[in-house]
């Protein structure tokens, strides 16, 4: 619900408030985020002091140091962070935004060109304020959606020039939010290739606190997140204040206690890495952040944004559908790809139940290095003589869908492409492009560009072939320049390329919807809201060390629901660490996610392949509904990880205890299990006993300490009269 009343609006679903005042009918003031309150009768009021070594400004003498602005601009006495900033064809950068008008609407509009989350009529509101600069020929309106039962705000800005002049956006930011002066801790995410999405906490302090990508995508680095906690927040307790961007390019995350202690943060494409040039009549719009509270602690938080992930962002079609248990060709035989050892792979994939048989890199490659061919998309037909046709139908044949890998956004010197068209790629004139795993990056904002990669993906999909493909980009934009752009717009090329791989994706999947992409960008480093609207899982790391797996699946599940992340289990000793592990650890820690194998089947001896056939059959039988269960994080020290999925029903839980070495301090770990209906008995399958919900969740079960590192107890539960 949206209220307007007098000068304030209150977006209110019960859950959550959301109120915004217009002062003076000029300024727009934010006065509340958080827990819903059911009417507002100017509590809180905006402190007019009138502070020294500052300035005065409407009729209260508002003094604008500490001024709560729903949207901030510099320029008149707001010295923190601001929002939004334009600079004029005579250098000028001035702003003076003053309220106009608004729009109250049921459901939401999409973005144009830019993923953003669905909002049905019947599912949320939208607030439109119109605010004007008419000296500098600026309208800027802001957008708020409400959910009628999460506690999410969506918000994105449009700025439109309404002047007679060209102008440049410096920087728009997708939302800034003020937060009272309190403790508060911030919570966000980083990382490094093989080693994404690790929290990371500390005390707000004064001054600017920040992550940011420059890279050209979300990054492995930072994750396009952030979020201010109560310092008593654990995972199920605590207030949070998050913010997360549905954009899969440069961004900056950041928060600023000022110096009375109140706190402004912001969530935005990066203003370093950015400049748009608006010309009278055009218009700009910025990517959408997901606001999100809780007072539930990190828990709550997860699943607020899982279920709205799940059902509002990723293609509709596959919100309800099963994901396939394949097997990755890449880590069991590189780019060594023959169509002998394929076959042998995939007939004991087959006889292993697998799914899907994807082929990774190589099929298209010269020889077996990464460094050649990048681009031109061709069947080695030495290696594959059939060509992929054939490689596909004898998937089918066999009883299992077919996927194969691309990195379409990427072009090898050594390839027919770059000799066709060296000009494609992203370069400084008189300056050696730079090379990143012997690959150049095509200028994705071109629209020849688009359409030659449209045509050449769509060329291996149109025969009904191929049901996945693993859609891979595996190195940061460098040479950040577009050819076709003259001047300052030279600037806008980050942005643009982000925008062209938005319309290639949309093309693509609109006209071939029933094609699982799995994202992948060497491992999870473009993992973001942004490209999970067009693909419908992304390809966690390309660390599969089941120990590291644990960190990084626990790091990424804080706010994408475990359907969403590919999870596979390779051999041991392990490619990328050396270490040793035990088939069935290997499948707990994956089978919690979406369960893949990358591993050649032909190494694995006869008990182990009946090893993998009996852990497929189970995991696709608790996929149904662990699919849309309620994934919960567990409280624990530091030697171990715990999970637990909740179906959406409260009769069946999975939880999974994961110790990283056998130590004595752990003989007396207990385990608690989290969302049971405490009124219920729940059969435990791996002791035959009844126990009430209440006593699993209270006084809850011990761990057994087996001699041994990297162990993992998985216990499953049943409501009785099942
Ligand atoms: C990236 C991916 C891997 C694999 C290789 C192939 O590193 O993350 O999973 O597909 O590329 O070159």
């Amino acid at each position: 619900m949206i209220l307007k009343q007098g000068n304030y609006f209150h977006l209110t679903n019960g859950q959550i408030s959301y109120i915004i005042e217009v002062i003076d009918e000029h300024y727009l003031v934010h006065r509340y985020f958080g827990k819903g309150i059911r009417r507002w009768n100017d509590s809180g009021k905006v402190a007019y002091y009138k502070r020294s070594y500052n300035t005065e400004h409407g009729m209260g003498n508002i003094s604008f140091d500490d001024f709560p602005f729903e949207f901030p601009y510099q320029g008149h006495g707001d010295y923190r962070i601001e929002a939004i900033s334009i600079e004029q064809s005579d250098g000028i950068s001035m702003l003076d935004l003053s309220y106009v008008n608004y729009k109250i609407y049921k459901g939401k509009d999409n973005l144009n060109g830019l993923p953003s989350l669905r909002a049905e009529k019947e599912h949320a509101e939208t607030l439109e304020i119109i605010c004007e600069d008419q000296v500098a020929g600026v309208r800027v309106t802001l957008y708020y959606t409400i959910y009628h039962d999460q506690n999410v705000i969506l918000r994105h800005q449009k700025l439109e020039n309404i002047g007679t002049d060209y102008f440049y956006i410096n920087n728009i930011q997708s939302m800034s939010l003020e937060l009272p002066s309190m403790n508060w801790d911030c919570i966000s995410f980083y990382g490094a290739h093989a080693a994404e999405a690790n929290l990371s906490r500390f005390p707000l302090h004064h001054g600017i606190q920040r992550i940011e990508s420059r890279r050209g995508s979300s990054s492995p680095n930072y994750h396009p997140f952030f979020s201010i906690v109560s310092p008593d927040t654990n995972v199920s307790q605590g207030e949070i204040y998050a913010m997360h961007l549905v954009y899969s390019g440069n961004f900056l995350a950041q928060a600023e206690m000022d110096q009375f202690g109140c706190v402004r943060m912001q969530i935005g494409i990066h203003p370093d890495e950015f400049i748009w040039k608006l010309d009278p009549k055009a218009v700009f719009e910025s990517p959408e952040a997901v606001l999100v509270y809780t007072d539930q602690g990190l828990n709550g938080m997860s699943h607020i944004f899982h279920r709205l992930y799940r059902e509002h962002l990723i293609p509709k079609q596959f919100v309800n559908q099963n994901r396939p248990v394949l097997l990755n060709s890449w880590e069991a035989m590189y780019c060594d790809v023959t169509m002998d050892k394929l076959e042998r792979q995939m007939k004991l994939a087959a006889k292993a139940g697998i799914e899907l048989f994807v082929l990774d890199d190589g099929w298209f490659r010269e020889g077996n290095t990464t460094d050649t061919s990048m681009g031109d998309w061709e069947c080695n037909y030495e290696k594959l003589p059939g060509g992929i046709r054939q490689v596909a139908q004898k998937a089918h044949d066999m009883g299992m869908q077919f996927g194969l890998w691309f990195e379409p956004e990427a072009v090898g010197k050594r390839s027919k492409l770059y000799e066709k068209h060296p000009d494609w790629i992203l370069h400084v004139s008189g300056y050696e492009p730079t090379e990143g795993r012997h690959e150049y990056l095509l200028d994705l904002s071109r629209q020849e560009i688009q359409d030659y990669l449209v045509d050449i993906i769509c060329s291996y999909l149109k025969d009904g072939d191929i049901q996945y493909i693993k859609w891979d980009m595996n190195r940061p934009l460098t040479d950040v320049c577009s050819e076709r752009l003259n001047g300052r717009q030279k600037g806008e090329t980050a942005h643009r390329y982000v925008l062209g791989l938005y319309k290639i994706l949309s093309r693509i999947t609109s006209e071939y919807p029933e094609v699982l992409i799995e994202g992948c960008s060497s491992g999870g480093a473009r993992f973001d809201p942004g490209m999970l609207y067009y693909v419908a899982q992304n390809w966690t790391s390309d660390n599969t060390d089941v120990l590291d797996r644990t960190c990084i699946q626990s790091g990424f599940s804080y706010l994408y629901p475990p359907i969403l992340m590919g999870a596979h289990v390779s051999a041991s000793p392990n490619h990328q660490t050396g270490r040793e592990s035990s088939l069935s650890v290997r499948y707990q820690v994956a089978r919690q996610f979406n369960l893949g194998y990358e591993l050649n089947l032909e190494c694995v001896d006869k008990n182990e392949v009946e090893e993998i056939r009996n852990q497929i059959e189970a995991y696709k039988v608790d996929r149904n509904w662990m699919k849309e269960g309620q994934f919960y994080h567990h409280d624990t020290n530091q030697n171990y990880v715990m999970w637990s999925t909740v179906s959406k029903n409260q009769e069946k839980c999975m939880a999974m205890v994961f110790r990283k070495r056998h130590d004595f301090f752990s003989s007396h770990e207990i385990f608690h299990f989290l969302g049971l209906n405490p009124h219920w008995d729940y059969y435990l399958e791996q002791d035959g006993k009844i126990y009430g919900g209440d006593e699993l969740m209270r006084i809850g079960l011990s761990i057994p300490l087996e001699k041994r590192d990297q162990d993992a107890t998985v216990w499953t539960l049943q409501k009785v009269g099942l």
